[in-house]
């Protein structure tokens, strides 16, 4: 996670924009920069390190235009040196970039082979490059950028500045953050309205695929067909800058929409992606030493855990112990000598959770904490952290935290199996390439997010509500039921397909939709299966699938989604997201109270 700002001003840009980084410095300090028109010439001021090196260089040597873009760096491709620093620059194009281009290596090449050089490591200078071929290929500054928009793949934000055009600046969004602020004669873009804070309370957040034109005196924003549209302008008050719902309506909304940033950012903090292999930080122990993995936490961390399970065992052949914490911390459970606990947890606060914790010390095995509050009581009581990198959960219903302790805990597993030679190196890099386009598929997901609400519109009349899911996909079904009921109090179960003749088929009828989550795996025909005995009994079949098909393969459906197929690697991560939004679609239209649904609490400190 980057931050990027840019002003079309009246007066010398450079110190705003240090004062705009500061406020961005949250997203990552690894470097900084700005780019600024001299005189119509681009010039850059760049530093490794944190702001206040780039406001060394700037106090050597100021910079006066009053066009430019800025940038903090958090670094994915690349190591951290003033060449990899924002802004990138090349045949008269300055770019800042938040985010990853997936398909950076093949543009690379193809540029290369085209005759263009590159001085960094990023995958920001193909864009640069791209734009600016397309330039001189006669191509105007926003043709160039729109061209370039549709060779690339990834969620990302873009802000553009070109040499000889003072009053003109181009940004872009897909999947990562991008706000517009109107001033008098001034325009300004940043990655949050905290960076725009000092300058105007007069904002435009981007909606996805969103890219603007901006001169002084005017924003032109065009949707990702190149259409014309018109996106609402909001006052916002400065105080509530922290936390502000953006252009949602509530927290939830919000922070399901930031998933594509936020995972990227934990991608990011645990895969070299030059290499593209994990990279981990130390830990006290080697999975190539461990019998069995024990994971306990509460809740929608739990159902983390539960995916984690299939990860670890398949992919590592490490066996692992799921448990819900306020069970395990009772339970007296015998743990091997030298084993390995891990605790999931969003806030670190959990009580079950830090109970089993410190069952786990106790019990002399090595704690590895995955939480979000990386100063909460979890994290400090722990051997080691493994962060999430989700920013701030408001929402009582967890859904960011929950899709990036999925990223981490697959990131974690691939570690394991190199350590546990249970892996090539092919099938890691195999691996790591489906987790790197992971939000771009959810920002694909997120762009039919109307189809859900429709969908989600049926369910409100149900008094039941069930979902079904086989191996990986087990736990999301039970993490669908849980989003349902707790904000829109429906009632909801989750169960593993299979166990549905067990007893739960006793409560299908016409009245029960029966949400199926099935992608096309290895198991999706057994799933199939009881999709058919589900729909025979007249249950109302809701199946959330990656290939449509005209009757869902035999059985007879109500409503279908459709997800983006992948590597069944991260299914998890991807249908996490249309079960979020079907709850909270649902009780938007129950008119619950969603961001804090009646009886719950964000942190559950008690037991
Ligand atoms: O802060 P934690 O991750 O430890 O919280 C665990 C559960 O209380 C939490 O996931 C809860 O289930 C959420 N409200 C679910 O949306």
């Amino acid at each position: 996670m980057c931050g990027i700002v840019g002003i079309l001003g009246s007066q010398p840009v450079a110190p705003l924009m240090l004062d705009a980084l500061r406020r961005l410095e949250y997203r990552g300090y690894d470097s900084a920069g700005v780019a600024t028109l001299e005189d119509g010439e681009l010039v850059r001021r760049r530093a490794p390190g944190k702001l206040n090196n780039l406001q060394g260089v700037l106090g050597n040597g100021p910079l006066s235009g009053t066009t430019g873009i800025g940038h903090t760096r958090w670094a994915t491709h690349g190591a951290p040196t003033e060449t990899n620093a924002h802004p990138h620059s090349a045949g008269g194009v300055a770019v800042v970039h938040n985010g990853i281009i997936e398909n950076f290596r093949d543009l690379r090449e193809e540029l290369e082979t085209d005759g263009y050089r590159f001085e960094t490591q990023t995958d920001t200078e193909v864009v640069v490059q791209l734009i600016s071929r397309e330039m001189k290929e006669g191509k105007a500054p926003k043709d160039a950028v729109f061209a370039t928009l549709q060779r690339l793949d990834g969620a990302f934000a873009l802000g553009i500045i070109f040499s000889g055009q003072q009053d003109l600046m181009i940004g872009a969004r897909r999947g990562s953050p991008l706000a517009i602020g109107y001033g008098d004669g001034e325009m300004f873009l940043g990655s949050d309205a905290v960076a725009l804070a000092p300058f105007t309370n007069k904002v435009t957040f981007l909606d996805e695929g969103d890219w603007v034109v901006l001169t002084r005196n005017s924003a032109q924003i065009h949707d990702e067909t190149g259409a014309a549209v018109e996106r609402p302008i909001r006052f916002t008050q400065a105080s509530a800058y922290l936390a502000d719902k953006g252009n949602h309506r509530h927290f939830m909304a919000k922070e399901i929409a930031e998933q594509p940033e936020v995972i990227g950012h934990t991608l990011g903090e645990y895969i070299d992606m030059a290499e593209q292999r994990v990279k981990l930080p130390e830990l006290p122990f080697s999975f190539a030493d461990l019998t069995r993995v024990t994971i306990t936490a509460c809740g929608t961390a739990s159902y983390a855990g539960l995916a984690a399970k299939y990860w670890f065992e398949q992919i590592a052949r490490l066996p692992v112990e799921v448990d819900i914490a306020s069970e395990f911390r009772y339970r007296e459970a015998p743990l091997p000598d030298g084993g390995l606990s891990v605790v999931i947890s969003q806030s670190g606060e959990t009580a079950d959770t830090l109970a089993a914790l410190r069952y786990c010390a106790g019990q002399g095995q090595h704690t590895v904490g995955i939480v979000n509050v990386q100063d909460s009581s979890i994290a400090r009581e722990c051997d080691a952290i493994l962060p999430t990198y989700a920013g701030p959960e408001i929402g009582v219903a967890s859904t960011k935290a929950f899709t990036c302790q999925l990223t981490v805990l697959a990131c974690m597993a691939l570690a394991a199996a190199r350590q546990r030679n249970t892996i090539t190196p092919e099938q890691e890099r195999e691996l790591v390439s489906a987790l790197v386009g992971v939000p771009r598929h959810i920002a694909d997901i997120l762009r039919n997010e109307s189809e859900l609400e429709r969908i989600a519109k049926k369910l409100t009349s149900a008094r039941d509500v069930l979902y079904l899911g086989r191996g990986i996909n087990y736990p999301i079904a039970l993490e669908g039921a849980l989003k349902l009921k707790e904000i829109s109090y429906i009632h909801a179960e989750g169960y593993a397909a299979g166990e549905l003749k067990h007893g739960p088929i006793a409560l299908i009828d016409e009245d029960v939709p029966v949400i199926v989550i099935a992608p096309h795996d290895t198991l999706y025909e057994k799933t199939v299966s009881n999709m058919e005995e589900v729909a025979a009994r007249g249950g109302k079949i809701v199946l959330l699938t990656d290939e449509i098909n005209g009757n869902g393969n035999g059985a007879e459906t109500f409503e279908q989604f459709r997800v983006p197929r992948a590597n069944s690697f991260i299914n998890p991560m991807l249908y996490a997201v249309p079960v979020q939004l079907l709850a909270y679609h649902a009780a938007v239209f129950m008119g619950t109270d969603i961001d804090q649904p009646r009886n719950l609490a964000k942190s559950v400190t008690v037991e």
